[in-house]
């Protein structure tokens, strides 16, 4: 028996110090400011859960403190419940000024029993036009699911509860722009946007549904931190601290490439990359290298 506990002992040590690891890593005060809409945006539990949300008066959001030049991110989301047609929840990495780089997820919501869209986004030295949207295998209203960006020199990759849903590589060698030089900030707002979110702008917000709210758990990072023009993953003293950069390398295995190639098949309703009307002549150069 002695020996069994002699066992157990250092096991719960693990799983208990993994827990607290897990409570640290996110705390909304730590990593984020509220930046609009007064108290419609919240931090609660003591830093483990911060609320959006939107009235007729305005929509909220928040900002990260540090700026990233890469980063491995996840994030659980549960969207606006019910009627959310013509609410966008936006989470989004983005740099600034007018040659800005951007990673987005979009959320545009929906009547009730309708599906939510999932829209991409990347723009690289101010220019977007590379939007792919998404059904979700789940009711992303009903329960927190994770989406996550790794941003690495090599590729952007969008993932869903650990599925990878899209990949965006860095072809800058054949002459396609890719962000690497401009450090990001994440961001995210609920916001009216019903001129255009739902089914085109022809479904408005119900007012009378208001407030609408979206809530955020479980912040985790790997990421390279930027601050006084340098890159925390330049210094050695962090990179030893910060142990695991395996993310700042990684790429899609076969199993993942599969798995991607599934839910573009199944869940993708929208691809610029084959939208001939938008793009007649030529497909934008990363639509034929990929
Ligand atoms: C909302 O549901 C309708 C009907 O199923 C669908 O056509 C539409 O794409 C959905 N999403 C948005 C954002 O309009």
């Amino acid at each position: 028996m002695a020996n069994v506990n002699a066992s157990i002992v250092p096991l719960i040590a693990l799983i208990v110090s993994s827990i607290l690891m897990a409570a640290t890593a996110s705390d909304f005060y730590q990593d984020f400011d509220l930046t609009w809409g007064d108290s419609r945006a919240k931090i609660l539990n003591n830093g483990q859960l911060l609320t959006l949300s939107l009235d007729k008066a305005s929509g909220s959001g928040f900002q990260s403190k540090n700026e990233y030049l890469f980063c491995q991110i996840d994030m659980q989301l549960m969207l606006v419940r019910g009627n959310s047609a013509g609410t966008v929840t936006a989470y989004y990495l983005s740099s600034k000024g007018s040659t800005w780089d951007e990673i987005d997820f979009e959320f545009l919501g929906n009547l009730s029993g309708d599906p939510y869209i999932l829209h991409t986004n990347v723009f690289s030295q101010g220019k977007g036009n590379r939007e792919q949207q998404f059904y979700l295998w789940f009711d992303p209203t009903a329960d927190f699911h994770t989406y996550s960006i790794l941003w690495n020199p090599q590729r952007i990759i969008f993932s869903v509860d650990s599925t990878p849903i899209r990949e965006f590589k860095n072809m800058e060698s054949r002459g396609v722009p890719f962000p690497k030089s401009q450090p990001m900030r994440i961001y995210s707002s609920l916001w009216n946007a019903d001129d255009w979110a739902t089914r085109g702008g022809l479904v408005k917000i119900d007012w009378t549904q208001a407030p609408f709210t979206a809530s955020y758990r479980n912040f985790n990072a790997n990421a390279c931190v930027w601050s006084n023009g340098a890159s925390s993953c330049n210094s050695n003293s962090q990179s030893s601290a910060s142990g695991n950069n395996a993310w700042l390398f990684q790429e899609l295995d076969s199993t993942s490439r599969k798995r991607l190639k599934l839910v573009q098949k199944n869940y993708m309703i929208y691809n610029y990359c084959i939208d001939s009307e938008r793009f007649p002549q030529d497909r934008p150069l990363e639509c034929n290298l990929s």
